[in-house]
């Protein structure tokens, strides 16, 4: 049942997107300061190297990903699932809505993302506000709608221009200040916290925290003989959604291509095994993070149920108005065609989503 609103909502998102408006849906937004470990964080989720990474402003447009959880085959119905290449070679796949294409290699994800910032970004570092909207459809994935943001800086580098900070708080801000945004407030752990940009954002339009998750990585980093129990515990700084900790892959670990699964295995042995995170060690790392943001969205989502369903409701209300007022027969002569399709398409869909909420055991008024 959870995952079937999660997908209503993400093909909600879809059509109004097709239909060039926008739904104020609920949504993760990763938020952190320039290899703050972001990008880390959204690849260990999702499962697979696919972003882009390098010096400086490497995400220059917001990137909306869709993880789309797909069924396992089961081993006996594929009979060359011992052999190479693995299963999840075929069972993978990204879909950028800028381009009708199913990308299996996920390298060729990461060059298209890379293209299409140039594209309307430009090749001069600068930023755009216009998303890339990206889905992947995975077994290995919880289904989450996450929003990857160009990281928080201060100092322009090369040719940046000179307001490169505010050009990118506005950004950022522009997405999480709408209160159905969930921030995904990521920081180091060997940076002092005080000075955690995100947090400092995060707080200006979440004052009370209770939207923000706090993402502490790198706790490998920090120096030998100091912790950051205080902070995973929320004696620290107070984020009604608690912090939690990770640890991604060094860079060390990155040239020398380790395997998600195996930096996984690092991350759990990592906190079971540290004196001062054994205690708190089933509430840390990548799959605990991935789990309680599934829970979040789906609170979230439940939460707006009911201003979803007025809306869908005066939506269908407008187009079925509209489709009586073109008559019947305008839906099969050739001047209005194609406006009557979309609306009476819409109406159909509005009239689904309805019935489908109607249909669960959420509260609606
Ligand atoms: P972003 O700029 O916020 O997207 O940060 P990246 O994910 O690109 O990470 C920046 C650098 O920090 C990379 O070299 C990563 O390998 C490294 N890094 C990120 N998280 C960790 C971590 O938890 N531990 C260690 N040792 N390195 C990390
Ligand atoms: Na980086
Ligand atoms: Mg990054």
């Amino acid at each position: 049942m959870d995952s079937d609103l999660i997908k209503l909502v993400n093909k909600l998102q879809d059509t109004f997107a097709n239909l060039g408006g926008e739904l104020d849906m609920p949504q993760l937004a990763v938020v952190g300061s320039q290899s703050a470990g972001k990008s880390s964080v959204l690849e260990t989720i999702v499962g697979r190297d696919f972003l882009p990474r390098g010096q400086g402003i490497v995400t220059r447009r917001p990137l909306v990903l869709q993880l789309i959880h797909t069924p396992a085959p089961s081993p006996s119905s594929d009979p060359s699932s011992s052999e190479a290449p693995s299963i999840s070679t075929y069972t993978e796949w990204g879909q950028f809505l800028h381009v009708n294409k199913r990308f299996t290699d996920f390298n060729e994800i990461r060059k298209e993302i890379e293209q299409e910032t140039f594209r309307v970004a430009g090749q001069n570092k600068g930023i755009s506000k216009l998303p890339i909207n990206l889905r992947i459809y995975s077994p290995n994935v919880l289904d989450l709608t996450l929003v990857d943001l160009p990281g928080l800086t201060k100092i322009p580098v090369g040719d940046q221009p000179s307001d490169i900070e505010r050009q990118i708080r506005n950004l950022v801000v522009d997405y999480i200040s709408k209160p159905n945004c969930v921030i995904l407030s990521v920081s180091a752990a060997n940076v002092d916290l005080a000075n955690s940009e995100s947090l400092k954002l995060a707080r200006t339009v979440d004052p009370q925290g209770r939207r923000t998750i706090g993402v502490l990585t790198k706790l490998d980093l920090m120096d030998a003989g100091t912790n950051a129990n205080d902070i995973l515990t929320g004696r620290t700084y107070p984020l009604k959604l608690g912090f939690i900790g990770v640890v991604n892959r060094s860079q060390q670990d990155i040239n020398t291509e380790k395997p998600m699964s195996a930096a996984l295995d690092s991350e759990q042995e990592f906190f079971a095994t540290h004196p001062a995170y054994r205690n708190i060690a089933h509430k840390q790392g990548t799959k605990y993070l991935a789990r309680t943001l599934n829970q979040v969205l789906m609170n979230h989502i439940r939460d707006k149920i009911p201003d979803m369903k007025a809306r869908l409701n005066t939506l269908m209300g407008q187009a079925q108005q509209e489709l009586s007022a073109f008559g019947d027969e305008a839906l099969f002569g050739d001047k209005n065609q194609q406006g009557s399709i979309v609306l009476r398409l819409m109406t159909q869909f509005a009239r689904d989503f309805v019935s489908s909420i109607d249909g669960t055991n959420f509260e609606i008024s």
